[in-house]
């Protein structure tokens, strides 16, 4: 509708915080920055969330080593895990964590709350969209909508997946979240006291959580705790809380360090002793395969809360 006594944008004044969203987008990245001064960019390969940043810090941690031309998953920020998470079942040619993370996805559009206090991005991925390749790799037809809000305070993140073919598939999804904190040896982790998870290291083991997990070499464990995705799990650094992470849908949380030698083992971490600074709260659906018949959709998100 043409309205021609439409208020004209407010200029900003130089000095004082802008009054609306500002949001960038090229060929390879798009960023949002809201009036609060939060932000967050996007990698459109992958759509990986490589940074999100509250007025005083950066939340997440990115590898300085970390390669952002699509030839690698990026290590850090947020890489998405789809169909599988870790090394893929035996017979597919998929790799390690599944293709979303390896492949550029397409940006769809951004829109604003009213007031203009956060902002959703949302990006697509579907098999017809897919590089040949990797349809060859994984043959069925679906569509992926990934939305990133961000929100003074706070980021969300979530994943739909459609079956678009005539067939069912099952997959597994996982949103890989490296969280930057200043010291691991003083990260505790609540939220989940009596949970009984997979130990991994060194090889695939049932046991419980009991208490807070602290950590104090490579940590690398799959949780299915027995309360709510909706009951945060809470990264507390010397005591004080860092993050909160809600899951919705998502009933796995994913604890991962790789300490000294797994760091030193991979090309693309830096610095070597960067896993001092990081800690990895991926929440997903990993312990079981996710079933999606034809025409169904699946949605499983989660809202990260900075303290
Ligand atoms: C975690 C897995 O989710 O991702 C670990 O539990 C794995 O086993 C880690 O080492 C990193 O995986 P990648 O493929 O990004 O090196």
């Amino acid at each position: 509708m043409d309205r021609p006594n439409r208020p004209a944008a407010l200029a900003s004044t130089p000095g004082q915080p802008e009054s609306q969203v500002q949001t960038t987008s090229s060929d390879t990245r798009v960023s949002a920055t809201l009036p609060t001064g939060d932000s967050v960019e996007v990698l459109l390969y992958g759509a990986t969330v490589t940074s999100w940043k509250t007025p005083a810090r950066e939340n997440l941690f990115v590898s300085s080593a970390a390669i952002l031309d699509g030839s690698k998953p990026v290590r850090g920020g947020i890489p998405l895990v789809f169909p599988v998470f870790g090394p893929a079942p035996a017979g597919s040619k998929l790799p390690q964590h599944g293709f979303a993370r390896n492949v550029k996805w397409e940006f769809l559009g951004k829109s604003t709350s009213e007031g203009e206090s956060s902002v959703k991005l949302d990006f697509g991925l579907s098999w017809a969209t897919l590089p040949e390749d990797w349809r060859t790799k994984w043959e069925h037809k679906f569509g992926l909508v990934y939305s990133v809000t961000l929100a003074p305070g706070s980021l969300s993140t979530a994943l739909v997946v459609s079956n678009e073919g005539d067939e069912a598939f099952e997959f597994q999804s996982l949103l890989h979240t490296y969280l930057s904190v200043d010291d691991i040896q003083n990260v505790q982790i609540a939220g989940l006291d009596n949970s009984p998870y997979i130990d991994k290291v060194p090889s695939a083991t049932a046991k419980t959580q009991s208490g807070l997990i602290a950590f104090s070499g490579e940590t690398d464990r799959v949780y299915s705790p027995p309360t709510p995705p909706s009951d945060p799990v809470t990264v507390q650094e010397g005591g004080k809380t860092r993050f909160r992470v809600v899951r919705d849908n998502l009933p796995d949380v994913v604890v991962w360090n790789p300490w000294v030698e797994k760091a030193a083992g991979m090309g693309d971490f830096e610095p070597k002793d960067g896993w001092k600074n990081m800690v990895c709260v991926e929440a997903g659906s990993v312990s079981a395969w996710t079933k999606l018949e034809k025409g169904d959709v699946f949605e499983g998100a989660q809202t990260i809360y900075a303290e």
